[in-house]
């Protein structure tokens, strides 16, 4: 039998230890939490997509009688920035979440549908894409959705 360890490096900042540009994502996140349409679960996410040239596109979860109907943050924020600016690549993703008249202490991290679609725009693009999630204890940054997805399958997996 064989072992191997997969780690990976999480930085956790203060609002005010990020760079000019993450800050306005994170902030951009956070307004789009208002954007939600969170009927049943009450639940409120906002993701923000900063692209290549500087570009911010947002999105937030929307929700569905039909419950599988509906989708996260950070996929409406993709899927809008990929449909709208197909040839630009998209270099970071911020991610709040609003409930109960609060921000969270401790942030959220993207489901694994979620997950799997950030990958795919980082293989589409050819480059990681830093991912800032945002807590009222701090930001928790990783440079790729490879630290948050060990054992990744991509299409080169087809290979
Ligand atoms: N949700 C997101 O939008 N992003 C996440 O990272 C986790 C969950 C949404 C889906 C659903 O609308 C609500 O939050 C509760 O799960």
């Amino acid at each position: 039998m064989k072992q191997y360890d997969i780690t990976a490096s999480v930085c956790v900042y203060q609002p005010d230890e990020l760079s000019a540009d993450d800050q306005q994502l994170v902030r951009a996140a956070m307004e789009a939490t208002r954007t939600s349409y969170a009927p049943y679960s009450r639940f409120c996410v906002g993701a923000a997509a900063r692209l290549a040239d500087g570009q911010v596109v947002t999105g937030s979860n929307q929700e569905n009688a039909a419950f599988p109907s509906g989708l996260c943050a950070e996929r409406t924020a993709l899927f809008a920035a990929n449909a709208q600016h197909p040839d630009t690549p998209v270099v970071a993703l911020a991610i709040a979440a609003f409930t109960q008249g609060h921000f969270l202490s401790d942030p959220i991290s993207p489901c694994g549908a979620c997950r799997q679609v950030i990958l795919e725009v980082e293989d589409r693009y050819g480059q990681p894409i830093r991912i800032l999630l945002y807590g009222t204890e701090g930001v928790h940054v990783v440079d790729s959705v490879k630290a948050l997805l060990p054992l990744y399958f991509v299409s080169a997996s087809m290979k």
